[in-house]
């Protein structure tokens, strides 16, 4: 565990220089916009070691496949989002000695990351010329409210040095990916310019034909004098600059504005790309940095004004749980249903930057909770796109009839994973699509989404849980066969719990979804039967079968869920058994030796009893809890933040509290060693489910909203907000109260410990804390 970063409720700060964690920090301190992402690399040359990023979304390359025993089904292509031209080098040198934090004397180092307004801030000191000391302050932010735009406010201060500086300007387009499979460039070059005071370069992907358009400008200014300068152009394959040096003295302050207008091809004509940028940079220019700065910090104010959370006498959670936050907020904006969430957002290479099931099982609750409806519907949306090519998909594996199975990873619908026990038998993704669409409707009352779009999904992936169903004639149950759960420390397994009950939850729920449209809307109803081809009596009849003759495993003696056939054959024992030095065990064991064993990756029967709470009573949910707790070793990120929840509401706070600090620091304090890697943006929001829908107990019953809040010792309050319906609310919890204030003008109804309330707009409700 690494705690480098200084505590503060608004700021990460790593004071003074350590490279040996250059590529965490790099992670740990990316900015986005939902648009773009870049990793906190540094605007001068550095050759120590660091991982180049900046990704734009939707841009992505299909690079060929490696794998060593081939299996028909396999996807050829595993789409990566790609590490695009560098648009933030400055890079500088006095007597022809560049700045490179790597080799340069360096007497002070901050970075810092400032959450409530979006922007990473970096100062040091460094010696030039045998023994005088410049001071280097640069800050950068990709606005919010203008995603094609970067900015780069760099500053160098002569402390007592006197001479020239020289400074190059430039962008490189002659990047890779550290993870290319052939060690492959993805990008070629389109088209160049370069002027005195600015350059712009086009370049392609191959094969996907995105064209991405990069463009700087910039002014000078000496002590906020504005500075002419004369420039030199270097102009080459892939890589544009201006260079030009400034005579300085002591005290001089000279600051460079650097814009950056980035722009591609899914959203502007590849004809115009060089005009529009050009524009894009005009406009950016003459706005100027205060203007964009203003216009940037609004969209963040906006945003924490929806969903921040407050927590009080735990700084080190209030950083994080903002950290968590700020974020995820980067990485999706919700703007475009051509976009979704990686499970790395923009922070650096690992997954591809690809959609797994984490956004519908993690990231959309929570966006849910805190986004316009809107940017909640077009991650749906992205899903409705991509039915066709899931129809596809399953087709290849052989099913029919239109049957949808969704990819575990994906960019475009295609399925781009290739592992056979994961691509083939991870299916219970297809289920947390179907009950995304059933919490989006329940929270938002949208039955137009269902009609239009949702329904047909639900079909198709209704149609591949009733030809994944084998009957099983020795069981006279219908069992659901070679399988991986959630749990991916077991794979090829029967009848894993998890499977089987979000199979036949989706049946049910696209059955009563059918019959709601009918009854609601007959036209659309008929067109939806047309469209799909659907048979109505005999296709619903086998899904009602299937439904009352599912197999769930269940043990009788522990009254417990079991985990699949066979789980009480294995030895069981606790996950405190395995020796410090052999954890995690994905790095120590070898994989049959983890297959074997009792382990549980990750939240499996608990995730069930996690999303269907409604169906299980309190006694059900301790039992499992107790049994599969303490066998869980939590190597997936995904896994600490449901376990949090459910101790919550069995009222086990204390170990509550302690797993929603495993997963709330957990990149903070690269509690995994894996911070390098990028960060964990869709465990974030878990983190924040374990608060809301955890200590709060937050829960939809009904199509009303109700809590049943706890609070952690160590805490003095917390308060969130959250919307329903509509309507905009903050709740604050403290050892004695609970308060909530309606923020909106319509009418609250919410169930506060079993008793309902009603709280008019504007208005507020305190009510005494229950302790349990
Ligand atoms: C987890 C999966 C998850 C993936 C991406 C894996 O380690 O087991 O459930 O979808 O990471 O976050």
């Amino acid at each position: 565990m690494n705690s480098f970063y200084k505590k503060d409720k608004w700021l990460i700060i790593e004071e003074g220089f350590h490279p040996e964690i250059n590529r965490e920090s790099e992670s740990i301190f990316s900015i986005g916009n939902g648009y773009m992402g870049q990793r906190a690399n540094f605007e001068e040359e550095y050759s120590g070691d660091s991982l180049l990023g900046n990704y734009i979304a939707g841009v992505y390359y299909p690079d060929k496949t490696r794998v060593g025993w081939w299996k028909n089904g396999y996807p050829e292509y595993f789409d990566k989002v790609l590490n695009a031209p560098k648009w933030i080098g400055i890079d500088i040198s006095v007597n022809g000695e560049s700045v490179d934090l790597a080799i340069s004397r360096i007497t002070s180092f901050t970075r810092t990351l400032n959450m409530k307004e979006g922007y990473l801030d970096r100062s040091f000191r460094v010696i030039v010329s045998g023994n005088k000391t410049l001071e280097i302050n640069s800050r950068r932010f990709l606005s919010m409210s203008e995603p094609d735009i970067g900015i780069i406010r760099y500053s160098v201060k002569s402390v007592d040095f006197e001479g020239f500086v020289d400074f190059n300007l430039y962008i490189d387009a002659d990047v890779r990916n550290e993870d290319a499979n052939y060690g492959k460039k993805f990008w070629k070059e389109v088209q160049r310019k370069v002027t005195s005071g600015s350059g712009i370069i086009i370049t392609r992907t191959m094969k996907t034909d995105f064209h991405v358009s990069a463009g700087i400008c910039f002014e000078a200014f000496r002590n906020k004098q504005e500075l002419s300068v004369k420039t030199a152009l270097i102009n080459r394959e892939k890589y544009v600059g201006n260079t030009f040096g400034i005579k300085i003295k002591p005290e001089d302050n000279i600051t460079i504005i650097k814009y950056a207008a980035v722009l591609s091809s899914l959203n502007n004509p590849e004809e115009v790309l060089m005009e529009d940028t050009t524009k894009r940079l005009k406009e950016a220019k003459s706005k100027g940095y205060d203007k964009l700065f203003s216009g940037h910090r609004y969209e963040w104010e906006r945003i924490w004004a929806a969903s921040d959370v407050v927590i009080k006498g735990d700084i080190a959670a209030q950083q994080a749980i903002r950290f968590n936050i700020f974020h995820l907020n980067q990485t999706y904006t919700g703007k475009d249903e051509r976009l979704n969430i990686g499970p790395k957002g923009f922070t650096a290479e690992k997954y591809g930057g690809g959609t797994y099931w984490d956004t519908e099982a993690f990231a959309l609750p929570f966006f849910l909770k805190t986004a316009d409806q809107k940017a909640v519907r077009n991650l749906l949306l992205y899903r409705f796109r991509h039915l066709e090519k899931s129809i596809q998909n399953a087709g290849k594996l052989g099913f029919r009839d239109g049957a949808a199975l969704y990819p575990m990873v994906t960019m475009n619908g295609e399925e781009c994973h290739n592992e056979w026990e994961i691509t083939f038998e991870e299916i219970h993704r297809n289920g947390a699509i179907a009950y995304a669409i059933h919490n989006y409707i329940r929270h938002t009352g949208d039955m137009d989404y269902l009609a239009d779009y949702g329904l047909e999904i639900l079909i198709g992936i209704s149609r591949f849980w009733s030809q994944r169903s084998t009957w099983s004639e020795s069981r006279k149950k219908f069992v659901i066969l070679g399988v991986t759960g959630p749990n991916e420390y077991e794979n090829n397994v029967n009848n894993n719990w998890y499977t089987n009950t979000i199979a036949v939850w989706t049946l049910s729920f696209t059955i009563s979804s059918m019959e709601t449209i009918k009854k609601e809307n007959p036209d659309k109803f008929k067109r939806i039967l047309g469209k799909t081809n659907f048979n109505y009596d005999e296709e619903t009849n086998l899904w009602q079968k299937i439904i009352k003759n599912m197999y769930l495993p269940f043990d009788d003696e522990r009254q417990v869920f079991l985990q699949q056939d066979g789980f009480l054959d294995k030895e069981l024992m606790s996950a405190e058994m395995i020796p410090a030095g052999e954890r995690p065990i994905n790095q120590h064991w070898s994989w049959d030796r983890i297959l074997r064993s009792c382990f549980i990756k990750q939240a499996d029967v608990l995730h069930g009893l996690y999303i269907f709470e409604d169906k299980y009573d309190i006694e059900t949910v301790r039992r499992n809890f107790d049994f599969y707790e303490p066998m869980t070793v939590h190597e997936s990120s995904l896994s600490a933040c449901i376990h949090a929840i459910l101790a919550s509401r069995i009222g086990n706070i204390k170990k509550a509290y302690e797993l929603y600090l495993r997963s709330t620091r957990l990149d903070l304090d690269d509690y995994n060693h894996e911070v390098a890697d990028g960060l964990h943006i869709t465990s974030m929001a878990g983190t924040w489910l374990a608060i809301v829908e955890g200590f709060a107990g937050m829960k939809i019953h009904d199509s009303r909203i109700l809590v049943d809040p706890l609070i952690p010792d160590v805490w003095d309050s917390y308060s969130f907000h959250a919307r329903f319906r509509g309507i905009l609310f903050e709740i604050t919890v403290n050892h004695q109260n609970v308060i909530i204030k309606n923020l909106s003008d319509k009418t609250l109804r919410i169930i506060i410990y079993n008793k309902e309330y009603q709280i008019d707009g504007m208005e507020k409700c305190e009510i005494q804390r229950i302790t349990k």
